[in-house]
Order: structure tokens, then sequence, then C-alpha cells
């Protein structure tokens, strides 16, 4: 392996676990949804939305479905780095160029795992991801891929994020326990509610209970959920470090 995912390296250990409960819920959140296409993103940068759609790719992957993910953080691309693989090329290019993005697809060393990588840092990044070839770009990839995973900038410093957040059937939003305020995070959210975002639920990362040396994720259900009701499902599994 030329990287080191914990989904991988160790399926059983519960942070593992904890992708499989995230990816439980996301499927209990579309299951009359053919293709799901789901969008990973945060308030602030850092988080751990990149580590997250590539975690929960591999925990999806492991039940058989195909998965795309997608690298639209084209300021900041990174799945690259994480599954190994190189960027020369990628959807920028794609976008930019006009060309098939399948020609720019990679496959991973995980079975059922695809990334079309972020590719060259283009000058127009909003613009690109904004565009229709974009919308165009994830319509068809979500009629070859089970599921569509989309990686994005963070929410509150710039708008790549709330223009995809139009076009995919839901939002996972990363919080990173103690480094993002309240506030910042409920900025977050209330940007991805005006863009009638479907935000599905978060993912608590980076919490860090010294008694136990525990990280714990938990993921809930978000305000939008189909009864409409604030409804707070806690899945919570603590996993060691
Ligand atoms: N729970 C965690 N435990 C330890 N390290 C973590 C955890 N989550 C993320 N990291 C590390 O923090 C860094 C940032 O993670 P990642 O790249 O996934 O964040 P991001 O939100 O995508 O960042 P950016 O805003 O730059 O795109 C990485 O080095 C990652 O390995
Ligand atoms: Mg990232």
């Amino acid at each position: 392996m030329t990287y080191s995912l914990i989904t991988v390296e160790q399926s059983k250990s519960p942070i593992s676990e904890a992708f499989r409960t995230l990816r439980t819920n996301v499927q209990f959140t579309s299951i009359d949804l053919k293709t799901q296409k789901i969008m990973v993103t945060s308030a602030g940068p850092r988080e751990g939305k990149s580590i997250t759609v590539a975690n929960l790719a591999v925990s999806i992957a492991q039940t058989g479905k195909t998965v795309l993910i997608i690298d639209s953080d084209l300021r900041n691309p990174t799945q690259h780095k994480i599954f190994g693989l190189h960027n020369g090329q990628g959807l920028s290019v794609a976008l930019f160029e006009d060309e098939d993005f399948r020609d720019y697809l990679k496959e991973t060393e995980v079975t059922g795992v695809t990334v079309l990588t972020g590719g060259p840092i283009p000058p127009n990044p909003a613009e690109l991801v904004g565009s229709n070839r974009m919308k165009q770009l994830i319509r068809e990839a979500s009629q070859e891929f089970d599921v569509l995973l989309i990686d994005t900038p963070p929410v509150v410093a710039v708008t790549d994020a709330s223009i995809l957040a139009q076009e995919v059937d839901g939002v996972i939003m990363v919080v990173a326990s103690g480094e993002v305020s309240k506030d910042y995070a409920q900025t977050a959210k209330e940007q991805l509610d005006k863009v009638g975002a479907k935000i599905l639920g978060a993912v608590l990362n980076k919490v860090d209970v010294k008694a136990g040396d525990y990280y714990y994720y938990y993921y809930y259900h978000g305000s939008q959920d189909k009864r409409k009701k604030r409804h707070h499902r806690k899945d919570r599994v603590s996993a060691s470090a």
C-alpha cells in the first residue's frame, strides 16, 4: 500500500466500525434513491473532510458497491495524496478543456473505489465547480457508479461547497471538535440551508477523550430529515486511537 487508510489497514478497528455506522446511516437516509450523491464539507479548513471522504468510500466499497470520489476541492486537492495517485490531470482539466471525465478516472488499490483527482489548481475554482459542465459531469457519473462522494473546500470561506450542495442528494458536515467554534459551524449550516442543501448529519471528528485515549465519532440526522423535525439520532461509537 502506498497510503495509510484506517478502513483498509485496520478494518476491524473501532474507528473502521465508526465509518460503517456512518455508512449505514447515510444509506438509511437515502434508501429510496438509486445513486447516492453525497457531499462532505465542513465550516473551516483541516477539520477532516478529505480523510472522511476516503474512509467512507472504502467502507461503502466493502459492501460491494462502486464508489466514485470526486475531488472538488480544486483549491487544495488531496484525494490523490490519500490514495497515492498522480494529479497531473483531473477534474480541473476535464472541466476546463470540456473533456470526457471518464478519461481522467483513476482506479485505486481498493476494489470498488475510483477517484477523479482535482487536477492542477485552476485560477477560477468557483466558476468551474459551478459550471454546467460540472452539473453534467455529476449527472453522468451518477449513472456509472453506485455512490458519488464529493470532497469540497470549507463552506464559510468560499462558495464552492454551497454551489455543489445544490447538485447532490445530501451533505455530511465534518466538525472538528475543539477546533471550530459553535458559531462558525452554525454559520456554515445556515449557508447550506440558504441554498436548500439537505444536511444528512454531522461527523464529530478529532474528539480526544484523554481519560481513555479514545476518539469518538458520532453521527446524527440533521433537522431536515423526512419528518421535518429536529431529531438527533446518536449512533455513537468509541474508537481507540
Ligand atoms: N480524527 C483524526 N485523527 C487524527 N488526524 C486526523 C483526524 N482527522 C483528520 N486528521 C488529519 O488532519 C489533517 C487534515 O485532514 P483532512 O485533509 O482530511 O482535512 P480537510 O478538512 O479535508 O482539510 P482541508 O480544509 O485542507 O481540505 C490530515 O493530516 C489528517 O490526516
Ligand atoms: Mg480536504
